[in-house]
């Protein structure tokens, strides 16, 4: 054994080790009913839109109540979710991956006083602190990722287009008026923190034009080595160049091979390739986690390209919705987006929705991407 000389025991691994490192054990923060319960849970039903009640075997029940939050929250408004949670919820909080806040307790009369509580809380404005829904046949919160407010690659922002969906579908949110559950997802580059090739709409950032080359900075910002090897299609090269009578080590790209998709600029600040008229926004649409009814599938581009209207993105909501509400005219009780899609034949979602098929459109809409897409990070040409 390598390490027994290092004083390493193998009867005891766990002998002097430090293992709270990262994150808290969750174990710490449950609530006392689902600790109790833990594992033990007979059903769960959604009372009305928002509220949800988990009965365990024990009899315990959990009413919860889940509302709409931002990703990205003042201090005030987490101290007033704290000030409800201490006054309602024995201090309990949770958050979820949608960016929803739920609060539980464990009786249904104070899940009553707990959710009259959560209404009455106004912005100045005039909006709700705390909009209760987001279950069931509606449209809950959006995932999504960062958007303009921190991170370096972004081709539209998610915050702001977050925002004016939701503002758009409230009724969808606050209500169970869809024929199932509509997922939506935000990424503000093709990185795809948010999930979209999988949900029901996903909106997409996306750029398209190449790098930039900032001659004059790029030796002194970047290892070039790693500027050459982070493209996946093998556009940048080494290079030198003359400016002033200086010469500059620095890179070349071969635009033909640029895919746009931001990895050289990860490496290499001098790289950048944010662009007004480049970057904005592509939709997605039909994709799913579930396996109720068919497989999960990936969701599919409907419409290549959205510019970037800030701060309302109008053109954007608009299509949102328009696929929102033909789809809800249109499909059956139960099924999903893309369940939908492939019944009616992905040609009448287009005609139906009046949505133009443009050849940037003509991907793999007949066999799974499993079989289709090269298995490799390096492209071959
Ligand atoms: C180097 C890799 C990554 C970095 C630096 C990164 C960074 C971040 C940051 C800073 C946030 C925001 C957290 C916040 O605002 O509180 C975030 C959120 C998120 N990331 Fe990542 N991430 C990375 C990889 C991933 C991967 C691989 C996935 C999924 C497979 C992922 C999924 C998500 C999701 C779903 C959220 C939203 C979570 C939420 O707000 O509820 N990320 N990430
Ligand atoms: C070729 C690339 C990718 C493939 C084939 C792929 C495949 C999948 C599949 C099949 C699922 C569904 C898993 C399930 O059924 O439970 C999934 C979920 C997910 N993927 Fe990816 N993925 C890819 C890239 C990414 C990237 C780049 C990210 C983020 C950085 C990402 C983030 C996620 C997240 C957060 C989920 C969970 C979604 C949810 O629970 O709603 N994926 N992915
Ligand atoms: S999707 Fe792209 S731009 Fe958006 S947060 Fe993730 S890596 Fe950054
Ligand atoms: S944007 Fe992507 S494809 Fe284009 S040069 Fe950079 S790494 Fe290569």
């Amino acid at each position: 054994m390598a390490f027994v000389s290092s004083g390493y025991n193998p009867d005891k691994p766990m002998e002097n080790r430090i293992s709270d490192i990262g994150p808290r054990d969750f174990n710490e923060f449950l609530p006392p009913v689902i600790k109790n319960n833990y594992g033990k849970w007979l059903y769960h039903e959604i009372l009305e839109p928002g509220v949800l009640v988990h009965v365990a075997e024990s009899g315990d029940e959990v009413y919860t109540v889940r509302c709409g939050t931002a990703r990205l929250m003042s201090i005030t408004l987490i101290r007033e979710m704290c000030e409800v949670a201490d006054k309602h919820c024995d201090g309990y909080l949770r958050f979820t991956t949608r960016n929803n806040v739920e609060f539980m307790t464990d009786s249904k009369d104070k899940m009553i006083a707990l959710k009259d509580d959560l209404l009455s809380r106004k912005f100045d404005g005039g909006s709700y602190k705390f909009p209760v829904g987001g279950t069931g046949a509606g449209i809950s919160n959006i995932v999504h990722t960062q958007g303009w407010v921190h991170c370096h690659t972004p081709a539209t922002d998610a915050s702001g287009t977050v925002k004016v969906i939701m503002d758009d579908l409230f009724d969808e949110f606050t209500g169970h008026n869809m024929p199932a559950p509509v997922r939506i997802a935000v990424a503000c580059c093709l990185n795809m923190c948010g999930a979209c090739h999988c949900s029901d709409i996903a909106v997409v950032g996306i750029h398209r034009k190449p790098p930039i080359i900032d001659h004059e900075y790029l030796d002194n910002l970047c290892e070039i080595p790693l500027a050459v090897a982070s493209c996946p299609t093998g556009a940048v090269r080494p290079s030198k160049v003359e400016i002033d009578g200086k010469q500059f080590k620095t890179v070349a790209i071969k635009e033909e091979r640029c895919m746009f998709c931001g990895n050289c600029y990860t490496m290499c600040p001098s790289l950048p390739l944010s662009d007004k008229e480049g970057d904005g926004i592509a939709l997605m649409v039909g994709g799913k986690v579930s396996n109720r009814i068919s497989m999960p599938k990936f969701s599919k581009v409907v419409v290549a390209f959205i510019p970037n209207e800030p701060p309302r993105w109008p053109t954007l909501t608009k299509t949102i919705r328009n696929i929102v509400e033909v789809y809800k005219a249109d499909a059956n009780k139960y099924e999903r987006l893309g369940d939908w899609a492939e019944r009616i034949g992905w040609e009448r979602f287009f005609e139906k929705t009046g949505i133009e098929f443009t050849p940037h459109l003509i991907d793999d809409f007949r066999d799974p991407a499993y079989y289709t897409w090269r298995q490799s990070t390096q492209f071959k040409f």
